[in-house]
């Protein structure tokens, strides 16, 4: 069974971008088959693992090209699907007004099966690519970078969560939360990281330390594994990557 996750949150920069690229290429590097797709027109995917690919998500969406001829192996066991600023106009694309929500769907189906593991990294904005990810992922994994506004942030994301379940026939849910950016020596990450721990339970992950590795790594084009595999962050997302294989996926 493929495992289809969404790595979301409407507050930006709290890692999700960082999450995906890490945890897509753990699991390619433990032998799983895996796609990453950029849902966000800011293309952080392709910033961070480099590419030179002639077609991406919005040919995918708009219906101008296949799944197939949008994937690009970036490394062994790594397909993705890249986006870049094109990607907005997809909004206003006149094939893309009818089931709206259902598109991304609809366009990957014929190529899911081929996976383990499907990865979204979505945009810090309720919007159409969200919306489409909401849609086709079933886990929805919530990066949370531990202060004030990303804490008190989830609300809304959980609001907007039941909003579209009301209207909406939906499958996905809350799977994982990842605590990013702890830092033991700040009080506050330790005081986050409870509050979360009290809301969402067993589905907080350990946190990702505050580790600048990240940063460089994807300056390099390269993943934390690749550029500095024996850094916190590697260590971090290699733990990540464990837990999430071995939790099977169900509520
Ligand atoms: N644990 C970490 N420690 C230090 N820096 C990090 C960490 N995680 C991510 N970063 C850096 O913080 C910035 C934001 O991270 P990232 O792009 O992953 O967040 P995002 O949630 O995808 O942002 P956006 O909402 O803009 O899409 C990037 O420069 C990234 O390299
Ligand atoms: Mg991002």
């Amino acid at each position: 069974m493929t495992r289809k996750i969404a790595l979301i949150n409407f507050k930006g920069g709290t890692g999700k971008s960082t999450s995906a690229v890490s945890l897509g290429h753990g699991l390619a590097q433990r032998g799983y088959k895996t796609l990453l797709v950029d849902c966000d027109p800011q293309s952080a995917v392709l910033k961070s693992l480099g590419g030179n690919p002639s077609k991406n998500l919005y040919h995918l969406l708009v219906d101008e090209a296949t799944a197939e001829e949008c994937i690009v192996e970036s490394r062994p066991n790594l397909d993705v699907i890249f986006s870049d600023f094109i990607l907005q106009a997809v909004e206003s694309h006149p094939k893309v007004q009818i089931a709206r929500e259902r598109i991304l769907k609809r366009r990957l189906s014929p190529i899911v099966k081929r996976y383990d593991y499907i990865l979204l990294d979505c945009p810090p904005e309720p919007n159409i690519f969200n919306l489409n990810s909401i849609f086709f992922a079933e886990e929805l994994f919530l990066p949370v970078s531990l202060d004030y506004l990303s804490v008190s942030g989830v609300a809304d994301i959980l609001k907007h969560l039941d909003f579209i379940k009301d209207q909406l026939e939906l499958s996905s849910h809350i799977a994982l939360v990842i605590p990013t950016f702890y830092s033991a020596r700040e009080k506050k990450s330790q005081r986050y990281l409870g509050v979360l721990k009290e809301h969402f339970g067993e589905l907080v992950a350990e946190p990702i330390r505050k580790n600048v590795r990240l940063a460089e790594a994807a300056e390099k084009k390269q993943t934390i594994f690749e550029a500095f595999p024996h850094s916190h962050g590697a260590e971090d997302y290699a733990k990540l990557v464990e837990r999430v294989i071995n939790y099977d996926g169900k509520k």
